[in-house]
């Protein structure tokens, strides 16, 4: 089977066994049921991996669906979706329910069930700050166990799921606790406002950010469905605040983020663009023209060769700033 079009970055390599989960029972019925000697491949949205070669493994691709509203208070609704429901279609739901947590992360790649194994962020807003709880699958006894945020460990681009708990669990749903308006809506982070200005919105409702968001993206990201690609393809990078101010003195617009008393976060699309690597293009792997941070597949790219421009991007970067910038993205 071709995974060619289960991958946003679109690099064709073959898996060698391929099964499409629609349900949890399913789901546990083909673990129980599988050859041992082929390992397990969970494909989710395909949205933050690069394959550099076949898979040879049983990958079982989770397209289960399901949004269910499961508990509502006054204030808040815990709303429930099943891991296989595209993010962006969970996004738009709640947003067109008027509920709120959710707006600022429209239009982000992938599906809820990977959501949040890297507590996917954008424009000042991270999962965390809504998930309530997970259901997963233990590979090991094949039972549901639940996990709350706390458990989760989230962090920037991180979870438990990506360190002590990686490949033990298949996360089959996830809640979250979203606000009935009133509700406090973040437009400071970026370009939000100025995008609200632009379309003339004075008092903005949730569906307004949305939009906002999505019109953001749109402008910046290229679309996967155009031109293969896995959205940032660095972290940024968390760097001493004392660096940054030796940094301020040869740059003086280089821009920051807070993260506590010691460290700031810097831009790795800002870095690779002062680099001189902004729209760098080697075959058909290369930087995004409009956002430095993103890697893109023009075409018939292989794994490889976009690994070669990573690391070309990665030693630019070091050499000019001294500042090691890491893949977002996993590598397979
Ligand atoms: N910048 C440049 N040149 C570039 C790209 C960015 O100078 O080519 C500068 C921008 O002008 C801005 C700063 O860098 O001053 C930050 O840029 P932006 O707001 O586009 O965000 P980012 O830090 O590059 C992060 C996330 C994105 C998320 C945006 C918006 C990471 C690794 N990436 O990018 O997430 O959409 O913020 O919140 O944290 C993703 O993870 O796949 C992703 C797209």
């Amino acid at each position: 089977q071709s995974l060619k079009n289960y991958n946003t970055f679109g690099i064709s390599v073959n898996a060698t066994a391929f099964v499409d989960i629609t349900s949890v029972d399913q789901l546990k019925q083909v673990i129980q049921q599988k050859n041992n000697k082929l390992p397990l491949f969970i494909l989710s949205g395909g949205s933050n991996m690069l394959l550099t070669k076949d898979v040879d493994a049983l990958v079982l691709h989770l397209n289960t669906k399901g949004i269910e509203v499961v508990n509502e208070e006054d204030d808040f609704v815990w709303i429930q979706a099943q891991a296989g429901e595209i993010w962006h279609d969970f996004v738009l739901n709640t947003v067109n329910r008027n509920l709120g947590g959710l707006e600022n992360l429209s239009l982000i790649p992938g599906k809820v069930g990977s959501s949040p194994i890297q507590n996917i962020g954008a424009y000042g807003v991270e999962i965390k700050d809504t998930f309530h709880s997970l259901t997963a699958l233990n590979l090991e006894n094949l039972q549901m166990e639940t996990f709350s945020n706390t458990e989760c460990e989230f962090g920037y681009r991180e979870s438990v799921f990506k360190n002590k708990l990686k490949n033990k669990y298949i996360i089959t749903s996830v809640t979250f606790k979203l606000k009935k308006v009133p509700h406090t809506l973040h437009t400071s982070y970026g370009a939000i406002q100025q995008e609200l200005d632009a379309m003339n919105v004075s008092n903005p409702t949730i569906k307004d950010v949305s939009n906002a968001v999505i019109a953001i993206r749109q402008s910046k990201l290229p679309d996967p469905k155009e031109i293969g690609n896995s959205g940032s393809f660095f972290k940024n990078p968390v760097i001493d605040k004392n660096f940054y101010q030796s940094l301020l003195e040869k740059n003086p617009d280089i821009p920051h983020y807070p993260v506590n008393n010691s460290q700031v976060k810097v831009p790795a699309g800002w870095l690779i663009e002062q680099a001189g690597l902004k729209g760098y293009r080697k075959g058909d792997a290369g930087v995004h023209t409009k956002q430095a941070l993103v890697l893109v597949n023009y075409g018939n790219a292989t794994g490889e060769e976009l690994i070669n421009l990573a690391k070309y991007v990665q030693a630019t970067v070091l050499q000019k700033f001294g500042i090691e910038i890491n893949p977002e993205v996993n590598i397979i």
